[in-house]
């Protein structure tokens, strides 16, 4: 069979992502257009904005990725669009641009699951490596910037069907990663650099009890309660608690003066303005959060009887993520994928790839869609 080309376009949040997978499998181009400099004045994604970013950029970027692939419009065999969850306006954009090229083209139009394509992301560099060997039931941790998400999942048909087991009571982690960051001032966002910087710092100078990262269920009806929830917003008050108790305001202050005059800042000239306290209250606050991710992740694979784990999205680019659930898992005796840096983050690539058994299974889009914010994985 020869192969099929699916074009990706990916709108969900600040990434404005076009990219061509062939087969599911093989990754022809991956465009993504960041909007990080337009929101990093607001510590986080302005939605209105999001949506103005992606109207200019979806249009350039789609014929680079294209251009990339050495495809042209004609030569691909479906379209493939997020839906959902995410920003309803942002969503829109590429589903309405979607919408236009496949109805032109005449081709297939094809809708995905955004946590579905984290997911796949893995699955297509697995592929891509050669490894066609994954066992079922597998345990998915999304784990980005909207979400915190446990996903046990089975083969069904050509695809796959999920179970969600767990998920975020409030804050997403990687949402927590940028809260302490902007309140350190240590910019935005805040995963990359707290990973950079935590190395720096000592992980057992403060304690955060589990306390502050249980999972809280009041307000929760018993029905919708599920046995692997997370919970990131208490930590972020008990970092900020932290600070106004041991006087660091004046630092924060200091830091956020002196990065503000450099344009963009990497993360050296961040780490020159922290001193020691700043620097283990960051290591301690990744290392309370990546515990409670690990050892969550790993008490569920234990009683679901996972036979894979797979980490993925923006928070599973982390390096003391990656290194604990790799040590971890082997102690369980589990094989854990995760994705290439590249592909944690939001990109497109993810959900051409997660198109790819809907279009053996001709599993096409209406006209009649639209964007789902709240979008639910099954
Ligand atoms: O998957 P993503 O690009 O967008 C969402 O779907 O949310 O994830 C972005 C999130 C941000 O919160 C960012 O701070 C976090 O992922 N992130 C990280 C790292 N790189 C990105 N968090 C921890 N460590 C990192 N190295
Ligand atoms: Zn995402």
């Amino acid at each position: 069979m020869s192969e099929s080309y699916i074009l990706g376009i990916e709108t969900s949040c600040d990434e404005t992502a076009a990219a061509v997978v062939g087969n599911g499998e093989r990754l022809l181009s991956n465009v993504v257009s960041s909007q990080i400099a337009t929101h990093q004045p607001y510590g986080g994604v302005v939605p209105e904005l999001a949506s103005r970013e992606h109207l200019r950029a979806i249009v350039p970027v789609v014929r680079e990725a294209l251009r990339a692939a050495g495809k042209s419009y004609e030569s691909i065999d479906a379209i493939a669009v997020t839906q959902g969850p995410g920003l309803a306006g942002a969503l829109l954009v590429g589903i309405s641009y979607a919408k236009a090229l496949a109805f032109s083209l005449e081709k297939p139009l094809i809708t995905v699951n955004h946590l579905e394509g984290h997911i796949h992301a893995v699955l297509l560099e697995e592929k891509q490596k050669g490894n066609f060997q994954i066992d079922f039931p597998l345990l998915a941790l999304v784990v980005s910037g909207g979400h915190t998400h446990l996903f046990l999942a089975e083969q069904r048909g050509h695809g796959w069907s999920y179970t969600n087991i767990g998920r975020t009571r409030d804050d997403a982690a990687g949402e927590a990663y940028d809260k302490v960051a902007k309140l350190l001032g240590l910019g935005y966002p805040g995963g990359p650099v707290i990973d950079a910087l935590a190395r720096h710092g000592n992980p057992r100078a403060v304690k955060f009890g589990p306390s502050q990262i249980k999972h809280n269920n009041r307000g929760t009806p018993k029905a919708e309660r599920t046995p692997y929830d997370f919970s990131f917003s208490g930590i972020k008050t008990a970092v900020l608690r932290y600070v106004e108790l041991e006087g660091m305001r004046e630092s924060i202050h200091a830091r956020q003066q002196a990065l503000a005059g450099i344009g963009k800042p990497a993360a050296e000239n961040i780490l020159a303005h922290c001193d020691k306290k700043t620097l283990d209250l960051v290591a301690s606050f990744q290392r309370a959060v990546v515990e409670d991710l690990v050892g969550k992740t790993l008490e569920a694979a234990e009683e679901r009887e996972a036979r894979t784990l797979f980490v993925t999205g923006g928070v599973a680019a982390n390096s003391e993520l990656r290194e604990r659930f790799t040590l971890e898992a082997a102690k369980a005796g589990l094989p854990v994928y995760f994705p290439s840096r590249k592909l944690s983050t939001d990109n497109a690539a993810m959900i051409a790839a997660a198109a790819f058994p809907k279009l053996q299974a001709k599993d096409f889009a209406g006209a009649d869609f639209s964007a789902e914010a709240t979008l639910v994985l099954r």
